[in-house]
């Protein structure tokens, strides 16, 4: 324990002289001019999703924030800048405090805290160990609970004989990350059980081959039912306790490629061989298999943007107790208002009756300057900020998880979109996701 305050110290006591030289920061540019988001494994373009395009400060110019210009404050900011000043911003950045807690405990009384990991962390623990100790209390796989991981094809082929309704699962690949979250006491969010993306063609064939001919609805839905039961029930009987979430259907909407209900249709088998109810049905096998305790989400991105669409598709699934909660997946960019949108989606979804999860957190932005770092800093603290007041004044958020290590590891190469560097060495988005004092509020 001792080790890490030490350690943690002086990295805190490196940020606060790094803050205090940066000075007084100006309100944020539109740090994402240009971005797009693509997904690993779709190739989806996020950018008229969760981005969007809307620059906090129009007029500025994008992309010059170390120049002079950008330093003029709006007397409004002068104002909260003298006020960090005088009350908290410079005996912070000059005294950090030794001890002070990570963010499972900073949030110990409003929501776990995750991280997603990824096969190489759980290889490489030694560098990545200390941080996730002293900062998590809950894990999702970055990819080893997805059906490729799960879904076992030569096991599947040998089990033909018996049944073409039942597809074999293994999890050798997921285990390291379950005995760690035992080991150190912590859960888990499952992810995912149904979605286009990184589910082999294979399982929908007749054959179980890449290219079989696909089997009808009837046949998809029972593989879809007894998936859906192998996985839920592994992890009853093996790891009672251990899933708090389970993310049942992931981006099933998208106004963008979907059919006229929304519904995505692109490079989407389980809507191909299913039928545009594939989501619903999900729910239908995942509350008839998942214990008490592992509460069921949709989870999609762009849900400040499509919150009617996702609200309207479920309300089936709803109203039949069929769904606990929503996943807001929350891949953001600097230019994204937290408050004054992202946060309206969250009340929407929680009137509605929904928990909701931020499930795959990250900020991107365009570098990895000094003033496009505390820019990026200022939206951390934003989105923890107002998280935390919702969930105080009674709103259900019952978790927010970043999605990743470090900013090498991202799955946005080059948008340094995370808490750590490279190096594992805390970013001042870090300090801004405590809360930090130092790092000044952006709206
Ligand atoms: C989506 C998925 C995640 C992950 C990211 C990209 O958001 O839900 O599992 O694949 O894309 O890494």
């Amino acid at each position: 324990m001792k080790k890490w305050i030490w350690k943690w110290g002086a990295v805190w006591a490196g940020l606060a002289i790094c803050l205090g030289a940066c000075g007084q920061p100006r309100e944020e540019n539109n740090t994402n001019t240009g971005d797009s988001v693509q997904t690993e494994a779709d190739g989806r373009d996020d950018s008229g999703a969760e981005e969007d395009g809307q620059d906090e400060n129009s007029g500025e110019a994008p992309g010059q924030e170390g120049s002079p210009a950008d330093r003029q404050e709006s007397p409004e900011d002068q104002q909260k800048s003298l006020a960090d000043q005088q009350n908290e911003g410079g005996t912070e950045a000059t005294e950090p405090e030794m001890d002070r807690p990570g963010l499972a405990a900073f949030y110990e009384n409003n929501f776990p805290i995750g991280v997603a990991l990824s096969g190489y962390i759980f290889e490489n623990m030694e560098e990545f160990e200390e941080v996730i100790l002293n900062n998590f209390n809950s894990i999702t796989c970055e990819n080893e609970m997805k059906p490729d991981y799960l879904l076992d094809k030569e096991g599947s082929q040998k089990k033909l004989k018996e049944t073409n309704l039942q597809a074999a699962v293994h999890f050798d690949a997921c285990v390291p990350a379950i005995e760690f979250a035992l080991e150190h006491n912590m859960k888990i969010r499952f992810h995912t059980l149904v979605w286009h993306s990184q589910t082999p063609r294979w399982f929908f064939t007749e054959d179980y081959t890449e290219d079989g001919k696909l089997v009808d609805r009837q046949v998809m839905l029972g593989r879809m039912e007894n998936y859906i039961a192998d996985v839920l029930g592994y992890f009853q009987e093996y790891y009672p306790g251990l899933i708090y979430a389970v993310d049942v259907v992931n981006e099933a909407f998208d106004p963008w490629n979907g059919n006229e209900n929304g519904v995505r249709m692109k490079d989407n088998l389980w809507y191909d061989v299913v039928g545009e109810d594939y989501y619903y049905q999900a729910f239908v096998f995942a509350r008839k298999y998942a214990s008490e305790d592992m509460k069921l989400f949709y989870n999609d991105y762009g849900c400040m943007d499509k919150a009617n669409l996702i609200l309207e598709r479920l309300a089936q699934a709803r109203e039949e107790g069929l769904i606990d909660g929503i996943g807001m997946q929350s891949h953001l960019s600097t230019s994204d208002k937290i408050q004054y949108k992202f946060m309206l989606a969250v009340k929407q979804f929680c009137d509605a009756g929904y928990e909701v999860q931020s499930t795959e957190l990250d900020i991107g932005v365009k570098d990895n300057s000094e003033s496009t770092f505390l820019s990026q800093a200022r939206k951390y603290k934003s989105f923890f900020k107002n998280m935390k007041a919702l969930q105080e004044e009674g709103y259900p958020i019952t978790g927010i998880t970043v999605w990743g290590m470090n900013d090498d590891l991202s799955w946005r190469t080059g948008e340094y979109g995370l808490l750590f560097d490279g190096d594992m060495n805390p970013k001042k988005a870090y300090l801004g996701a405590l809360l930090d004092p130092s790092v000044p509020d952006v709206e």
